[in-house]
């Protein structure tokens, strides 16, 4: 019996597209930079499945074009905003995605960016580079006070937790912001529901972790930046289009953020003569939060689930709308 076709936007760990090849016929894009729209529709077209990334736009048309057919769709990533769920969910197709195993690996990272900017590790490593070395002095490459200092933590689910608990050990104090309250996490992590606003005004360290939703699109505009303390660190770990990037270029030319650490940007990749790329009070790394080797397999892996369940016609284990399961 002929193994049923699909389309593998990304080269993923090796482990994994062997062990989805000995299910399916996998027609793989082997580039490095993703598949332009029109060849994602094209290559689509008579797909069972098709597992994707996140830099892969499945909008309305891509799923229109392929619904007849496509019967999952796997992404390897929690975040899924990349993806029309509801024209899936009219299509009556599942979507998948991989929450939870990347959670550690992020609120990880996360940290390395909190402790980078507000210790300037990057700067003082880039003088040294450049042949500065200044000796020892009272005043030099001063930071932030981490120990004792205040973190607001915006969107309080599983990443934004794990960035909580590693908050216990520098003796911070933790406040967060989400739409829902964590009653349980909040005795877990010693962390104080504040509403956004108050979080804005009494953070030293503000660390984002919601989903990208019309909610959250430019939550961090120039009318939330006029709201912070003066001085404030600002890390994002999470979908770049939370923060309004003209509005952040004020912030810190008017030195409301001291500094940021984006992992994230809006758009990726940050165009090369952006002028936060000329700040040194600016750390920017390529989306790379959940990138451990052990992570990107679990990750991985676990997309491969989602395909192969979907292709049999089983319920996803990780399923975004399981409500297209209703009434089947
Ligand atoms: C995700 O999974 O949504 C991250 O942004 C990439 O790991």
């Amino acid at each position: 019996m002929q193994k049923p076709p699909v389309f593998v936007t990304r080269r993923i760990p090796t482990s994994a597209l062997e062990r989805l090849s000995k299910e399916v016929n996998i027609d793989l894009w082997e580039e490095e930079i993703p598949p332009p729209k029109g060849v994602l529709i094209q290559r689509s077209q008579g797909k069972k499945g098709l597992l994707a990334l996140l830099t892969d736009p499945i909008d309305a048309e891509v799923i229109e074009s392929c619904k007849t057919t496509v019967k999952v769709i796997s992404q390897m990533a929690v975040g899924y905003d990349n993806i029309d769920v509801n024209a899936a969910s009219r299509a009556g197709i599942p979507v998948g995605n991989t929450p939870g195993v990347l959670t550690d690996a992020t609120a990880d990272f996360t940290w390395a960016l909190l402790l980078a900017i507000g210790r300037r590790v990057v700067e003082a490593d880039k003088q040294v580079r450049d042949g500065i070395w200044k000796p020892w002095g009272p005043e030099i490459l001063l930071g932030a006070e981490i120990n004792g200092s205040t973190l607001g933590i915006v969107g309080f689910g599983r990443i934004g937790q794990a960035v909580a608990r590693r908050a216990a050990g520098f003796g911070m104090q933790i406040h967060y912001y989400d739409l829902s309250r964590y009653p349980e996490a909040e005795k877990d992590t010693n962390a104080t529901y504040l509403e956004f606003d108050e979080l804005l005004q009494t953070s030293d360290f503000i660390t984002l972790h919601a989903s990208l939703t019309d909610k959250t699109y430019h939550l961090f505009d120039r009318e939330a930046f006029k709201k912070m303390k003066k001085g404030i660190y600002l890390i994002n770990a999470s979908r770049g289009a939370i923060i309004d990037p003209q509005a952040l270029v004020w912030a810190l030319q008017n030195g409301i953020v001291a500094g940021a650490a984006l992992d994230v940007f809006e758009p990726e990749p940050i165009p090369g003569n952006h002028v936060l790329l000329g700040m040194d009070n600016v750390i920017i790394t390529p989306h790379i939060a959940s990138a451990s080797v052990q992570t990107r397999l679990k990750m991985a892996m676990m997309a491969v689930d989602n395909l192969l369940a979907g292709i049999k016609g089983i319920n996803l284990p990780y399923c975004v709308n399981p409500q297209v399961y209703d009434g089947k």
